[in-house]
């Protein structure tokens, strides 16, 4: 059930789940980058990491989704194309937000390398070592990368367009 309110700003559990994710994706998503960079000798820590930190964006996910369907939302205001352009990429951000640590976990599982979650217990997963899929979904994983960082390049530039050429109050909602 979707609720609107008066209040100007996101509830205080889904301001703080933006910024506990924010930060997750902004450490997870260069982490997975440099993977392919690093030297032998520290790339399964690289991976550790990366995983690890991904894979509590997809259980952060599903609280944030839960905490936003049960609380008021401010009004979106603007011309109705501004606030089309705003659902449609904060959906999008939704939806690869899932895709990302979705395909990344399969990913990791079919290639046969289970997650072991910063080294503390085994993750179980649906699938096991699938070397036919592990390839496709590597390939969706590497591909939703760009597009996400496409999707936050386009927030962000709308987040410094409203306060700094517009400077409505924007950023306050979820500060
Ligand atoms: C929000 C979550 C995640 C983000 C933003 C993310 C981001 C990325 C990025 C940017 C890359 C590099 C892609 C490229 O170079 O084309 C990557 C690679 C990779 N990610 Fe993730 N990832 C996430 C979650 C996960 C999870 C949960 C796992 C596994 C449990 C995972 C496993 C991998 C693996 C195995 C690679 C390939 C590294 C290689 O061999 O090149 N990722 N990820
Ligand atoms: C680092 C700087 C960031 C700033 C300054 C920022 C700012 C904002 C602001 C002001 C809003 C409210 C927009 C509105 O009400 O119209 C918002 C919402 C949102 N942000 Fe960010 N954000 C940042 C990073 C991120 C990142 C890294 C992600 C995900 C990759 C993200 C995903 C979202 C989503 C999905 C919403 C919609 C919230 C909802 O409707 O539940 N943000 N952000």
């Amino acid at each position: 059930m979707m609720m609107t309110s008066e209040d100007e700003r996101y509830a205080g559990r889904v301001r703080i789940l933006h910024w506990l994710i924010a930060g997750l994706v902004l450490a997870t998503w260069p982490l997975g980058f440099v993977i392919g960079f690093v030297k032998d000798d520290v790339k399964l820590d690289f991976y550790l990491v990366h995983e690890s930190l991904g894979f509590l964006v997809l259980w952060l996910m599903l609280v944030r989704i839960g905490a936003r369907l049960t609380s008021a939302t401010p009004l979106v205001e603007g011309p109705p194309l501004e606030k089309a352009a705003a659902h449609l990429v904060h959906g999008l951000l939704y939806v690869f937000l899932i895709v990302m640590p979705v395909s990344g976990f399969l990913a990791t599982n079919a290639h046969g390398f289970p997650l072991e979650w910063f080294g503390l217990f085994t993750v179980w997963s649906p699938i096991g070592k699938t070397p036919d899929i592990a390839f496709v979904l590597s390939a969706i994983h590497g591909w939703s990368a760009w597009i996400l960082l496409a999707l936050f390049a386009l927030h962000f530039a709308a987040v410094v367009f409203h306060h700094v050429i517009r400077r409505d109050g924007t950023l306050y909602r979820i500060l």
